[in-house]
């Protein structure tokens, strides 16, 4: 038994995985819309509802080791602040070069008080919105069942500004009471 763990810790240390390369790229937005309403207390202001696709591309760069990806947690910010929370589903990356996965963030019908008048102001003034995509992901490299494990937390930030000629069509034309 012991020379079966000293065998496999060997083995483990021999093998011992880089990190995992994880990176985010924008994929498409699926919905997007900005326009007046009332929040649940009655106040009128904007309301937001949107929905992204985003391409989460993982290299697993280990030969022996499948890389376990826990339910990532997306965030979506204009400027400073969350807007759009989502946990994306449980991956596993077993292929070799890169896995590509898509995973979603939006909201529907969030009042966007204050910030809501400047996202209007912005996509109005032909600059874009400048949106900020926060992926966090804990991944594990496992083999022999969780025996050998190597864990890691990666955080991830893109930037991106989002092209108003892609999104005016459809931004500042609906008006969304929510329920
Ligand atoms: C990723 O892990 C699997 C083990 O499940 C392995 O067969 C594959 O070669 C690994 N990928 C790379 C790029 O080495
Ligand atoms: C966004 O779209 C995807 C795919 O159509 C869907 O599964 C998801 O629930 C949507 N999210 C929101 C917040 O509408
Ligand atoms: C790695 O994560 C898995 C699943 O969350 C856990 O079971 C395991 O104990 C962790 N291993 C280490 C070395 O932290």
């Amino acid at each position: 038994m012991l020379s079966l763990c000293v065998a496999l810790l060997v083995f483990y240390i021999a093998t011992k995985p880089p990190p995992p390369k994880v990176s985010i790229k924008m994929a498409g937005i699926g919905e997007f819309g900005l326009g007046e309403g009332v929040d649940g207390s009655g106040v009128t202001t904007k309301i937001l509802t949107c929905n992204c696709s985003i391409n989460l591309i993982i290299d697993n760069k280990s030969k022996i080791f499948g890389l376990h990806i826990h339910p990532p947690t997306i965030q979506m910010r204009f400027g400073r602040l969350p807007f759009a929370l989502s946990h994306g589903p449980k991956l596993y990356a077993a292929e070799s070069g890169s896995s590509k996965f898509k995973l979603y963030v939006g909201t529907r019908n969030k009042p966007m008080y204050g910030a809501g008048r400047s996202m209007q102001d912005m996509l109005e003034s032909g600059k874009g919105l400048p949106l900020v995509l926060r992926v966090s992901l804990h991944s594990s490299f496992m083999s022999f069942g969780a025996l050998l494990s190597l864990n890691s937390t990666t955080k991830l930030n893109a930037c991106l500004s989002f092209i108003e000629h892609m999104i005016k069509s459809i931004a500042l034309r609906h008006t969304i009471a929510p329920a």
